[in-house]
């Protein structure tokens, strides 16, 4: 069996900034109240004519830059999005002829919030497995278009932002597991029953002979719905639980970790988790104060950024956790 590593990362955000001031002028909600819940003090939004796939265009280049490679080299895509371009086909085959690539696989992983550390696990597989051996792992996400802002839908529209990260994961030499870069384990979960505490139900094959109509408009079925306080109490949990395992899968400890690089969903959260677990706060990094949520590309959003502040480095040991939408969770240990 191989291993994998972490080669390359870029993110991309969309030049817009919308700060809470902003979104006060659309609905009744205020800077103090978003700070207060969500820690959230800005996002970006794309302009109408950018896509899904635009954003992670971006990303993708940025990443295979910095991984130092030909993007010929690449024998694998993955990309983790909840915001398709289009019904079908999936924002991988939109991205492909984008990035001037042709014939490898293109596969969409919809996993929502935890969609990120889903592909980086699939990736992992598959380059273990010896089936590819260097595989781009997209994020990217527009909520912007799909949110209802105004008063109506402001529990969910203060929280979620556009942006979009990516990496390049390649086969690795691994001699020494303490010093080299290497993907240790992921590990994924869900739990079905819980799929209508946070979805979007319209348009769908489950609505009749149409799969939308102007009814479901008026009732508002193609905005996302969300049981905030459940969310947030089952994200705590299975963040905990996540990482707790992961790092009893690998017999580490959570003084072995350099970074923790959890989902971005509500600062409130990462607070709690990094609380119960009893981690230094120096050892949580959040991006949420500047991009809000931005579901599958908050993970890659995370590295980037983290590079960028200096707290990431070569031979750094990461933690990531992840909660969403399904509901699904993960966790990932990795040596950057
Ligand atoms: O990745 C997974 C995705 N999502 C999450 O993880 C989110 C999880 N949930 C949360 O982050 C929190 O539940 C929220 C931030 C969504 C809400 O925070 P909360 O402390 O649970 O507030 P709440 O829902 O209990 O609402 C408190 C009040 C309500 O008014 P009343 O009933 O007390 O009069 C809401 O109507 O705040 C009101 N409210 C707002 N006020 C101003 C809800 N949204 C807003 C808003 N601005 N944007």
């Amino acid at each position: 069996m191989f291993n994998s590593e972490i080669i390359g990362h870029g993110m991309y955000v969309p030049p817009r900034v919308v700060t809470n001031h902003d979104l006060e002028k659309l609905m009744e909600t205020s800077h103090d109240w978003i700070v207060q819940r969500s820690g959230i003090e800005e996002r970006r939004w794309v302009a109408p004519d950018v896509t899904t796939t635009d954003l992670g265009l971006e990303a993708a280049q940025a990443a295979i830059a910095n991984a130092g490679i030909e993007k010929s080299e690449i024998d694998c895509l993955i990309f983790a999005h909840i915001s398709p371009d289009h019904d079908f086909p999936g924002n991988a085959c939109f991205l492909q002829p984008k990035l001037g690539l042709t014939g490898i696989p293109a596969i969409d992983v919809r996993q929502q919030c935890s969609g990120f550390i889903y592909a980086m696990s699939i990736a992992d597989a598959f380059i273990k497995s010896g089936q590819y051996r260097t595989i781009l792992v997209v994020g990217a996400e527009i909520h912007s278009k799909g949110l209802d802002v105004t008063t109506r839908g402001r529990d969910v529209a203060v929280l979620f932002g556009d942006g979009a990260g990516a990496i390049v994961m390649r086969r690795a030499d691994v001699t020494d597991r303490r010093r080299d870069s290497h993907v240790f384990s992921t590990h994924l979960f869900a739990e079905g029953q819980n799929a209508k505490e946070l979805w979007i139900e319209a348009p769908g094959m489950a609505l009749g002979p149409s799969r939308m109509n102007h009814e479901m408009i008026d009732e508002l079925k193609h905005f996302p719905f969300m049981n905030g306080k459940k969310v947030f109490a089952n994200a705590v949990k299975r963040l905990c639980e996540a990482t707790h395992l992961a790092l009893k899968a690998n017999e580490l400890t959570l003084e072995d970790i350099d970074l923790f690089l959890f989902h971005q969903a509500n600062m409130r959260i990462n607070q709690m988790v990094a609380n119960e677990l009893k981690i230094p706060e120096e050892k949580v990094f959040n991006t949420i104060q500047k991009y809000g949520n931005t579901t599958a590309a908050t993970i890659p959003i995370g590295m980037a950024e983290a590079v960028k502040a200096g707290k990431l480095k070569k031979g750094s040991l990461v933690a990531s956790a992840v909660f969403g939408s399904g509901f699904t969770w993960a966790s990932a240990i990795y040596r950057w």
